[in-house]
């Protein structure tokens, strides 16, 4: 899906006639048109700081800086940006690990813009139940309100069996009753909430209960990382996308016997690389998702 290039029809009554507007590509607006009331936010996510290996991307020291550099020089910077999850690469070592999580937050607090959100995934906190991760960014799960739209981020990496748990399970129910049932909801998240391949990780265990206590809410949208690809999937009614990774990409879900990350194609640099920019739409629900490649510089 990517881009949504559904054009819309707005019906305007004007003198008893009816005059059919075709408003054009509505995406294309998204990198236009980030400041005023149109709420933008970017989603960054898998940026797996600390990762070296030459043969998946030789410029694992450059890539997240390149992509920075690329959303410094929008002309209309987002209302916030979100990481969704595996900032650091993984290490069984707690003080490089805090050590690639200082270096992560310092390449990030190069942004221009300054309302940055974080989130954990299983390669910042699943060897230490994100402690590591709370002393660099602060809370793995948290709510806040932006333009009238009420963002949720859920934790479902800092336990090493891929849970939310029971207690932030009753957390998100208690901060849900506090809003109407058609209020817009997003919902941020590393693993996916479905099972979208649990041989691979690609799940949480009790990712079916969070959305059996979304489902009542009529507006709902949940991005997510951890895939490292483009992925778009209904529950209902509730959508969930996937980001690509700042990184490297990883195969289709089940397309190989392995999960291995692709290897670099030189005669296609960053291929799969990216980040997106999500807007709400206009006159229903669901957003506007424009997907931006890293570009070699
Ligand atoms: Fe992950």
């Amino acid at each position: 899906m990517g881009m949504d290039r559904r054009d819309f029809l707005k019906l305007i009554g004007i003198g008893g006639a009816v005059i059919v507007v075709k408003t054009g590509n509505l995406a294309g607006a998204a990198d236009k048109e980030m400041a005023g009331d149109t709420l933008t936010f970017l989603q960054l996510s898998d940026t797996h700081w600390g990762f070296n290996d030459p043969k998946i991307n030789p410029d694992f020291a450059g890539t997240l800086k390149k992509g920075i550099a690329q959303i410094n020089s929008m002309k209309s910077q987002p209302d916030f940006i979100i990481f969704t999850g595996d900032v650091t690469h993984t290490t069984d070592d707690p003080k490089e690990r805090r050590r690639r999580m200082g270096e992560a937050r310092e390449i990030i607090g190069g942004l221009r813009v300054k309302d940055i959100k974080m989130m954990p995934g299983e390669h910042d906190a699943g060897l230490d139940n994100g402690e590591a991760f709370q002393e660099y960014f602060g809370k793995t799960h948290y709510t806040f309100q932006h333009k009238g739209v009420h963002f949720i981020v859920v934790d479902n990496a800092s336990d090493p069996n891929s849970s939310i748990g029971d207690t932030q399970l009753q957390w998100l129910s208690a901060e849900l009753g506090k809003l109407d049932k058609d209020s817009r909801i997003v919902v941020f998240a590393h693993r996916p909430l479905f099972d979208l391949y649990p041989q691979w990780d690609w799940a949480t265990s009790d990712g079916a209960k969070a959305i059996d206590i979304l489902m009542p809410y009529k507006n709902v949208v949940v991005f997510y990382g951890h895939i490292h690809q483009e992925h778009h999937h209904m529950t209902g009614h509730i959508e969930h996308h996937a980001a690509r990774g700042m990184l490297f990409p990883l195969p289709a879900p089940g397309s190989v016997p392995k999960r291995v990350q692709l290897p670099w194609d030189s005669a296609h640099p960053y291929k799969g690389v990216g980040y997106r920019s999500a807007t709400p739409k206009t006159n229903e629900y669901g957003y506007v998702l424009t997907e931006f490649p890293i570009i070699k510089t």
